[in-house]
């Protein structure tokens, strides 16, 4: 057959019957019924059946043959299908093409799970034949989501005076914090280039050149641990403006948001989002990224549990603590089994236990009840809205501790009690991030975001006297749960910026080694500036309605970083790394 395909797998309808037509694609699936043979032919547009009929002795030969995943070209007439047979499920179930002519254009194996969404298969199996995986509809709904957002993303920036730079993969590396993946130099022995962890510097350094407007999908590389929403090389949607406040970026990033929900998922959307403070955060959600599509806070009780007997909380209490908890709708019929799966689940995150309090219809129904006299077992059923029915989960400890494992479990319970509305998107923005952490190992502070965001104003003079109170002008934006976005306003005045150093206890001589670039490249005129980075995939994957962000990753790495169709990491010869002038110690 040397006829050119006329039309996709998804093209045909009831208008077309009567055409001759040309479609390849994919066996999706073969029938015999009774004589007649039927296909349904498949490609990314859609599916289309195919009829084989015996009269046709050549064409009927072939059909025979056919096995899933077969590649073919088949000739034939469309025809509308017989009156009851019509197939509303498919966008070209009016109709079916006859079959003239079949050839075979690649025979295929038998694949080693079938083409179909809801596969039970280990991911492991999927990551191995990703090609395949790949052809299953929800995986190719996933990439092309994908690719629109790209569009979307591309349009509005380009829109609102954007320009799009690409940056250097081989560099020096960047201060985001995470290992860095590094590339052997072969023409300069000994040095290495690391891999971007972020554009970061050389984003700032186009704002010195004076572009304005920067932005770039990008590729980053971090060597971290991974989890569901991390990958060590993701992408980002990296942004920076000059001559702006925190607020412009905000409503440049809301605009964005904006159309792409209305774009990609026909939902309007209300700007400007609301805004946290991180102490609210914590406070309230336990989370720095808290999902705001239910509700469920955390009510702090340390007031009224000062005055009770119980010895526990007592103590916390005297050590600074803090005594807060989660009221749970109905789980006062949890079992003893269930209430010793959340003790473990805290404990996991470092809590010395769980304080399980069941409210019957007169009074708690609880041994604790004898450590807290009535009055004060009604103030703090009060303070949880809570009834007959209902526990409350209860966490003694230090007070960030306190907050973090309750976040946890709250997310945990939202879960498996069914709190979270489906088809929600929830934006809302987090920000007066602290500026520093104490990192108890290097006993030092760090820089929460990294060392070029700019402290408040108002929180400057502090920097010296307090500096864990000094609030960044950094912001993350969470939708959903999810950290999609990070950025802040930079330190483009060379004073602060060596105060900020000295803080982190760099000195001079690093912060000339590490980033003397940019420190000179501020000397020539730095306008005041600030961005943003999205996380892509994170953002794709929301989108997408799935719980990792390998979902929407052509071909992504596993947990342990490994890409398990190709191989990859590898051994390499060993006349590379001799150029290299690298030698493998034995591990
Ligand atoms: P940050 O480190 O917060 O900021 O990164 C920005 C966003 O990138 C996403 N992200 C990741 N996604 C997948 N896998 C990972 N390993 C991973 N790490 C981060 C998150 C995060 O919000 N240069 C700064 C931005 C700025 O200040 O402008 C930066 O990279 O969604």
């Amino acid at each position: 057959m040397k006829s050119k395909r006329t039309h996709t797998c998804g093209a045909l309808r009831k208008e077309h019957a009567g055409q001759s037509v040309v479609l390849m694609g994919w066996v999706d699936r073969r029938r015999d019924h009774g004589g007649v043979i039927f296909i349904d032919l498949r490609d990314r547009y859609g599916k289309t059946q195919i009829v084989f009929n015996p009269e046709n002795e050549a064409v009927y030969q072939t059909a025979k043959t056919l096995r899933g995943e077969f590649v073919i070209a088949v000739k034939g007439q469309v025809a509308i299908r017989p009156e009851g047979m019509a197939n509303e499920a498919l966008a070209t179930g009016e109709i079916e093409v006859i079959a003239d002519e079949c050839e075979v254009l690649n025979p295929a194996k038998t694949p080693p799970f079938e083409i179909i969404d809801n596969i039970e298969v280990s991911e492991e199996l999927r990551l191995k034949y990703r090609y395949l995986d790949l052809r299953r509809p929800s995986m190719q709904s996933n990439l092309l989501l994908r690719h629109r957002l790209y569009q979307v993303v591309r349009r509005y920036f380009d829109e609102n005076g954007f320009v799009e730079v690409e940056t250097p993969m081989l560099m020096k590396s960047t201060p985001e914090g995470a290992r860095d993946y590094l590339v052997p130099s072969r023409l300069h022995k000994g040095k290495f280039y690391a891999l971007p962890q972020s554009p970061q510097t050389y984003k700032q350094i186009l704002m010195v050149a004076g572009f304005d407007r920067y932005f770039q999908i990008v590729k980053c590389f971090r060597d971290e641990d991974l989890r569901a929403d991390r990958q060590p090389e993701f992408t980002q949607i990296d942004v920076e403006m000059s001559f702006v406040d925190a607020d412009d970026v905000l409503s440049m990033v809301e605009g964005l948001m904006q159309r792409v929900m209305k774009d990609i998922k026909s939902v309007d959307i209300d700007t400007p989002f609301p805004r946290l403070s991180y102490e609210e955060a914590m406070e309230k959600y336990g989370s720095d990224k808290p999902d705001l599509r239910f509700g469920a806070q955390l009510v702090d009780i340390s007031d009224f549990v000062r005055a009770s007997e119980f010895r526990v909380f007592r103590e916390v209490l005297e050590n600074h603590g803090a005594v807060k908890g989660l009221r749970v709708p109905g789980g006062a019929k949890y079992s003893r089994k269930r209430i010793d799966e959340l003790t473990e689940f805290v404990k996991e995150f470092g809590a010395k236990g769980l304080v399980a309090i069941k409210i019957g219809e007169a009074d708690w129904d609880s041994g604790l009840a004898k450590f807290f006299d009535e009055g004060l077992r009604r103030k703090i059923t009060s303070a949880f809205g809570a009834e007959a029915g209902d526990l409350l989960l209860i966490i003694a400890d230090e007070r960030e501790r306190t907050n973090v494992v309750l976040g946890n479990l709250r997310n945990r319970l939202a879960r498996e009690e069914n709190w979270i509305p489906e088809g929600q998107y929830h934006f809302s923005w987090v920000v007066d991030f602290p500026l520093l952490e104490y990192d108890e190992e290097e006993q030092r502070y760090v820089a929460r975001h990294h060392p070029f965001t700019s402290p408040m104003e108002e929180d400057v003079h502090l920097m010296d006297s307090a500096p864990e109170k000094v609030r960044a002008k950094a912001y993350d934006l969470v939708l959903n749960g999810y950290e999609i976005a990070g950025g802040s306003i930079r330190i483009h005045k060379r004073e602060l910026q060596n105060k900020m150093f000295s803080l982190l206890k760099i000195s001079p001589e690093e912060a000339e080694r590490k980033f003397g670039f940019l420190l000179e490249a501020f000397e020539y005129g730095a306008p005041p500036h600030g961005g943003i980075a999205f996380g892509f995939d994170r953002l794709a994957m929301i989108l997408a309605g799935r719980q990792s962000i390998r979902d929407v990753i052509a071909f992504p790495k596993t947990n342990s970083a490994l890409s398990l169709m190709d191989g990859a990491p590898s051994e390499v010869d060993e006349r590379q790394l001799q150029e290299l002038g690298i030698k493998i110690i034995d591990p």
